[in-house]
């Protein structure tokens, strides 16, 4: 009987234990990309020319000092105004705010985001976005920190 109970109470333990890593699966950053931002920015970050621009370009993260913080700001308060990537030019287009996205969330997006598809270096953290949602940035100033192409 007793036997039994600890038994039972060990494989309780093991079922939780072996829960976690689908738990650590839910802030897994390729995921939530391509659940929040691949309708417009495609799979694997490759764009829809004219319409969203592509995000897999390491030259342009490697040139930035904060791509994580970047990344954070521009999805915390969206972005507009004209860009060329590409060759492609993304004039009068506007990124939607998406600041419901949780901290958490957004360290793994913005991880996946200039860490993966940027080839950089960057590991954002939930006090790292908690410190760009604290001072966003305005529109002009994310514009102004986009290196050139
Ligand atoms: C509704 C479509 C849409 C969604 C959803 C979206 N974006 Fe965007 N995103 C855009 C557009 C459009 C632009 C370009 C805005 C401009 O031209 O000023 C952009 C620009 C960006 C930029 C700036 C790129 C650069 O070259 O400076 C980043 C970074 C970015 N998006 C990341 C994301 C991430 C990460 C997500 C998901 C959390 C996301 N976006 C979701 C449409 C979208």
């Amino acid at each position: 009987m007793h036997l039994n109970y600890f038994a039972a109470r060990v494989a309780g333990c093991l079922i939780l234990g072996a829960s976690l890593p689908a738990q650590a699966q839910e802030i897994d950053g390729t995921t939530l990309f391509n659940d929040n931002c691949a309708v417009c920015h495609a799979e694997g970050g490759t764009g829809n020319p004219g319409f969203a621009p592509p995000l897999n370009r390491p030259a342009f993260w490697q040139a930035m000092d904060a791509p994580t913080d970047y990344v954070a700001a521009v999805v915390i308060a969206g972005l507009h105004g004209t860009m060329t990537v590409d060759g492609q030019m993304y004039a009068g287009l506007r990124m939607p705010p998406l600041p419901q996205i949780e901290d958490a969330e957004l360290a793994a997006i913005a991880t996946y985001v200039a860490g993966e598809l940027g080839e950089t270096e960057a590991d954002a953290t939930v006090e790292s976005v908690a410190a760009v949602r604290a001072e966003l940035p305005d529109n002009a100033a994310l514009m102004a920190a986009r290196p050139a192409e």
